[in-house]
């Protein structure tokens, strides 16, 4: 399951991304911005990333923003979550690679709709990699209890 939410400067690429979604046949959950109404991204990191850790082992999250650094920022604050914003697919495999990011956040003023959709594919299809990356996410998670 993906858990899709955008605030109203990250709807139109949200939607791009749905479609994307549809394509691939993969189940979503959309949330945020259903018409291009203004809303408030640390509202929608919320709750898409509640229904995220609600959620099954191997879920994932897409977040958009304008920029992507709000969303990314809010979602990193609630703990469990590890929200890369990616503007390239390199950085969208690694990070799933090493940091095992359970969230993509991208900005819709910033990237067009064919990027974003390569760097979902990326995203989606790179798995964690474990090993010493294991003892650093881990770190990670230390940090969210200090
Ligand atoms: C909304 O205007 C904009 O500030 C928001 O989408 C995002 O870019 C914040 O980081």
């Amino acid at each position: 399951m993906i858990y899709i939410g955008s605030d109203h400067a990250g709807y139109e690429l949200k939607n791009e991304v749905i479609k994307h979604l549809e394509e691939l046949g993969l189940e979503y959950r959309n949330f945020g911005s259903v018409n291009g109404e203004s809303v408030d991204y640390p509202d929608v990191a919320e709750e898409v990333c509640t229904a995220l850790l609600a959620g099954n082992e191997g879920d994932k999250a897409i977040l958009v923003c304008g920029t992507g650094i709000g969303i990314s920022i809010a979602a990193n604050k609630i703990k469990g979550i590890r929200a890369a914003l990616c503007t390239d697919c390199y950085t969208a495999k690694y990070t799933r690679y090493h940091n095992n990011a359970n969230t993509l956040c991208m900005g819709g003023r910033v990237i067009g709709a064919g990027l974003a959709c390569e760097i979902v594919d990326a995203f989606l299809g790179a798995k964690f990699e474990g090993g010493r990356h294991q003892r650093r996410v881990d770190k990670i998670t230390a940090l969210e209890n200090r």
